[in-house]
């Protein structure tokens, strides 16, 4: 299956499996002949990596390959620029290729190499998390982090395509995939409709997952053609975003994000039921998603330690942010709140 976006730049988002064994020809159809360079991670690549590069070989290609360690603590700008280095040393030009095979950490970071090195060079996102093929890969937002927070250096940056092989879900962790499920249900508040039924009837690697993921782009589609840059629809993608990070930062990082949104959507979800704005049914449906995806943590933040990370928030506007305050499933609405009226 193919969906087209059509934002800055239009490109197809391919959806299937075995996907990977016919990425050579799938490029050559967009790039001719060139240098290409396969940024992935070293879990991603022996299990995947071979058959890209053996694929891109035989269509014609150059290929090399740059290996990050996994994990979140590669996404910043000593590795930004080894890559860049690399490629320099590969005699990398404006018309050479980027495919990033990996999970969002692998595609935050090659899209940012790619939109910098050279002022910008293709890429092909190739996500191999749920997390990644339903959000990260798609719609352009490139990123590293800081040590002051997370993706304070980024572009927006869209691929010339998206490659998703649903194949490769089979060798995720279970940890991973729980993971996805977190913007999986906040995809579900945000539409109403199939989704939620889907979610609610149960995603694994075997049941529902080519529909589930397919819905989640088509929704993702939707609001980047509309708005691209985030200056106002997108931001409804942020719902239960705001809590979710001062929950990873508190953390120390050891909450995932996925499952850092999910807590997010039960606090924004607590606070809207408790100004009279969602529905009890609406606010049970997801206490009920929380529990079938196992989504609770140990940890128990107070509302008033958020607060403080939140006051730190590049979207928060001085003493106000904007949060995604859902009213019921298939309506959330942006409100700009006063951030200690959050704790009243
Ligand atoms: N650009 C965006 O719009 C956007 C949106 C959401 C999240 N993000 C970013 O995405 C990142 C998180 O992405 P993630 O959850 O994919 O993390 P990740 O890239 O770290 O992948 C998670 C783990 O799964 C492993 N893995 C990946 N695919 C595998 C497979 N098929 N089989 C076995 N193991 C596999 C990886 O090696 C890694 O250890 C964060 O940095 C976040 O900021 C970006
Ligand atoms: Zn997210």
């Amino acid at each position: 299956m193919v969906i087209n976006v059509k934002a800055s730049k239009s490109y197809d988002i391919e959806i299937g499996r075995n996907l990977l064994d016919k990425i050579g020809e799938d490029i050559l159809s967009l790039k001719s002949a060139c240098n290409v360079c396969i940024v992935s991670d070293d879990i991603v690549y022996p299990l995947y990596g071979d058959i890209v590069f053996k694929s891109l070989k035989r269509a014609g290609y150059n290929v090399c390959i740059f290996t990050i360690e996994h994990g979140e603590k590669s996404k910043n700008l000593n590795t930004f620029s080894e890559i860049q280095e690399y490629l320099a040393s590969q005699n990398f030009k404006r018309n050479d290729l980027i495919v990033a095979l990996g999970g969002g950490v692998t595609g935050d970071l090659a899209g940012f190499v790619a939109s910098t090195y050279m002022r910008g060079i293709d890429f092909v996102q190739v996500p191999t998390t749920l997390l990644a093929m339903i959000d990260s890969s798609v719609g352009g937002k490139t990123a590293i982090d800081l040590p002051n927070g997370k993706n304070l250096v980024g572009t927006f940056y869209q691929p010339i395509k998206v490659i998703i092989d649903l194949k490769t879900l089979d060798t995720l962790p279970c940890t991973e995939y729980k993971n996805g499920m977190g913007e999986g249900i906040k995809y579900a508040m945000l539409m109403d409709n199939e989704l939620e039924s889907i979610v609610t009837n149960g995603v694994t690697c075997s049941t529902n997952v080519d529909r589930f993921v397919e819905l989640c782009i088509r929704y993702k589609k939707y609001i980047v053609e509309e708005d691209e840059k985030e200056s106002n629809l997108r931001r409804l993608l942020n719902l239960g975003h705001t809590f979710a990070h001062a929950i990873e930062k508190l953390s120390g990082y050891t909450i995932p994000h996925g499952v850092a949104v999910a807590q997010g959507l039960k606090i924004i979800s607590d606070i809207s039921i408790k100004q009279g704005k969602l529905a009890q049914c609406a606010y049970d449906k997801l206490q009920t998603l929380l529990d079938r995806y196992d989504m609770h943590i140990d940890e128990d933040y107070s509302l008033e330690q958020m607060l403080e990370v939140i006051k730190l928030d590049k979207k928060a506007e001085g003493e106000y942010i904007n949060v995604v305050m859902p009213y019921a499933f298939g309506d959330c609405r942006i409100e700009k709140i006063k951030i200690e009226d959050l704790i009243k």
